[in-house]
């Protein structure tokens, strides 16, 4: 049993789809995340209803982040905020298996679950087991009011607004924008300098103006995907930061072009995948400009070596990409939240070069509410 969104109650503003609607929405979204939460005199953001004080933020010794599908991978992108401005050790793992595993359940961990609709059953029976055993849960939920944002002890509202296409844009963008704010907030709280949180806090203002640049990309991909509408398969790959966002776009061109995709680290090609390179299989290789850029560029020539056709998402164009869709940058942090919003759009492009139904794909439903 599904729930359905009521599509017809909401207007599509002259896009062709709630996707295509979404998708540019971003940098509107984004906004609506930061309003109001921006502290410029300690260099922090206030999170109204976190209900956890210093001293409580003070005494975390680990966390861990527990969502589905698109949300596990927004969590694996806030484990990695949290861990680079909080030093706290963040991890992310899907809400179904942390249930079945019988998971050690330890009172100095901070438990986070993530929920765009805050009913997925999966993630809600997660956080009431965790609080049958007296921890402390937070949600990053997008429904206000919805069960998992009553059964947590507070949490962070990511404000994304209604998201009715099946496959989360949006709301992914905005829910690791509210992680980014999390982890700003923990780590001013603890070992984060001003100087930093400035950094920080300048890198998440330019965001919605940086998504509006991305969005101006949107014919360049559309003649990509033209030309990937046929594959067979492709492979997604990134390193460190880069690699939930290729999990992401991965499961983002599987869930409406219903095209087979894997993503992998890219620092893993060589311990099998790169067995499956040839012509035929093309490679989406996130190559964010940071200290890793130089192994990212490695990974590029192996694939190019073996006669892969490359699309890379880069802060510059690359000699070894076919393609490169160039993305502005901000703070390394911030990349990845930026280097998704293209892959969305070739997912969209693709499966409208393919004739899918983009809001509707097939045997999915935006919210799974029963186990
Ligand atoms: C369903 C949807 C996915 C979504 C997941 C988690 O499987 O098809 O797009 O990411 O549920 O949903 P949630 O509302 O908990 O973020």
């Amino acid at each position: 049993e599904t729930v359905e969104w009521e599509a017809a109650s909401y207007d599509m503003g002259g896009h062709d789809t709630y996707m295509h609607k979404e998708i540019c929405e971003q940098p509107d979204a984004v906004d609506r995340v930061l309003r109001g939460r921006i502290d410029d005199r300690f260099s922090t953001v206030h999170l109204g209803g976190l209900n956890l004080d210093a001293r409580e933020a003070r005494t975390i010794r680990r966390i861990k982040i527990l969502g589905c599908g698109t949300s596990y991978h927004a969590g694996l992108i806030g484990a990695g905020l949290i861990e680079s401005m909080a030093r706290i050790p963040a991890d992310a793992e899907p809400a179904s298996e942390f249930r079945y595993r019988n998971p050690v359940v330890d009172p100095d961990t901070l438990y986070i679950a993530v929920s765009q609709s805050g009913e997925t059953y999966d993630v809600l029976a997660a956080v009431q087991e965790l609080k049958r055993k007296g921890a402390r849960v937070l949600g990053v939920v997008n429904v206000v009011g919805s069960a998992i944002a009553r059964e947590a002890d507070g949490g962070v509202y990511v404000h994304a607004g209604p998201e009715v296409c099946v496959v989360s844009t949006k709301c992914f963008t905005n829910t690791v924008t509210a992680f980014a704010l999390l982890a700003l907030h923990l780590g001013r709280i603890r070992d984060l300098s001003v100087t930093d949180g400035k950094r920080i806090i300048e890198g998440l203002r330019k965001l919605p103006s940086q998504i509006e640049e991305i969005l101006k990309t949107e014919e360049q991909i559309k003649e990509i995907a033209a030309e990937y509408a046929g594959a067979q398969s492709m492979m997604f790959i990134g390193r460190v930061r880069g690699y939930p966002v290729a999990l992401e776009a991965s499961l983002k061109l599987k869930e409406i072009s219903y095209i087979h995709a894997e993503a992998y680290p890219a620092s893993e090609l060589k311990h099998g995948p790169l067995a499956l390179i040839e012509p035929a299989l093309p490679t989406i290789a996130i190559v964010p400009d940071d200290d890793l850029l130089e192994k990212n560029r490695a990974a590029l020539e192996e694939i190019k070596a073996r006669s892969g056709r490359i699309l890379a998402v880069a802060h510059q164009p690359q000699a070894k990409a076919d393609h490169t869709i160039v993305v502005p940058k901000n703070e390394d942090e911030l990349d990845p939240i930026l280097m998704g919003i293209p892959l969305q759009l070739l997912a969209y492009h693709t499966a409208l070069a393919m004739g899918r139904d983009i809001d509707k794909p097939r045997n999915l439903a935006k919210s799974v509410t029963v186990e």
